[in-house]
């Protein structure tokens, strides 16, 4: 099985193949994600709320994303590796490119990702010059939580909107070879989408982004509580892990996951 590389990802958008992707954290998950045929595995900084325990991302580490990288990697075969770049370890630009090198070299990541809009445009072009793929996360942005006071969808209103479609063209023009919209009005990811020339990945972005994620815990039920309404969980119908991700992968490729239920207006 061949590894799959950011060109199959232009491949698929071009084609009209849904990405699938979903986050991992450890080697046995990256294994089984691997086998269901997962294309693009996510070492999310959302480790902080489900492998720490912690209510934010705010406490995850750079040391604790090259752990969780590393371990990740260990399992893959053919999806691609993508690691977030945690809470102000990507103030400057020289921050950033220090930080990817460690995500790289030790995490063996293949992309990094980092949240921001138009702000970010200048890191994403150094990081681009020296050589290191880089996915801008738009949208609601977890590392912003204390800034923000909660969390809620982004870019409802027509000016917001139109800021968000500015800032991912800014964002594809500084060398983004990747966008991940979460928590934005269907209509506005599909409008992004659209206009970008590379990759859009969603999560509570409707049906008409690139590809989708979710949190792996949240598809296997293993996540206590309220949910987001774009959440699913796959354990429901079946037996084992093994089909529980495979029917994910499935429900990304026809389109039958995320339902009109699973966005927002
Ligand atoms: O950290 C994470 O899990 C993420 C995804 C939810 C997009 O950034
Ligand atoms: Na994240």
């Amino acid at each position: 099985r061949k590894p799959l590389t950011l060109a199959d990802f232009a491949r698929m958008k071009a084609e009209g193949e849904k990405i699938a992707s979903l986050t991992c954290y450890d080697a046995s998950f990256a294994a089984l994600e691997d086998r269901a045929g997962v294309d693009l595995v996510l070492v999310g900084d959302s480790l902080g709320n489900v492998i720490q325990g912690a209510s934010t991302t705010v406490g995850v580490s750079l040391d604790d994303m090259v752990y969780h990288s590393r371990i990740t990697a260990a399992g893959l075969e053919r999806a691609f590796l993508m690691t977030d770049l945690p809470f102000l370890t990507y103030a400057t630009p020289d921050a950033a490119l220090a930080a990817s090198h460690r995500l790289m070299a030790e995490g063996q990541a293949k992309m990094v990702k980092i949240e921001g809009g138009a702000e970010i445009a200048e890191t994403v072009s150094h990081l681009t010059t020296y050589g290191v793929p880089v996915c801008a996360h738009m949208g609601l942005r977890p590392q912003l939580v204390h800034k923000l006071g909660g969390f809620k969808v982004q870019g409802r209103d027509d000016a917001a909107a139109d800021a968000m479609v500015r800032d991912a063209r800014l964002l594809e023009e500084a060398g983004a070879d990747m966008l991940l919209l979460e928590c934005v009005p269907s209509t506005l990811a599909a409008r992004i989408t659209a206009a970008a020339s590379v990759p859009v990945i969603g999560i509570g972005a409707g049906p008409d982004t690139d590809g989708q994620i979710l949190v792996i815990y949240d598809i296997l039920g293993l996540s206590p509580g309220r949910k987001p309404r774009f959440v699913k969980n796959f354990m429901a119908d079946a037996d084992c892990l093994d089909t529980a991700t495979a029917d994910y992968v499935a429900a990304v490729k026809d389109r039958s996951y995320p339902a009109p239920e699973h966005g927002f207006k």
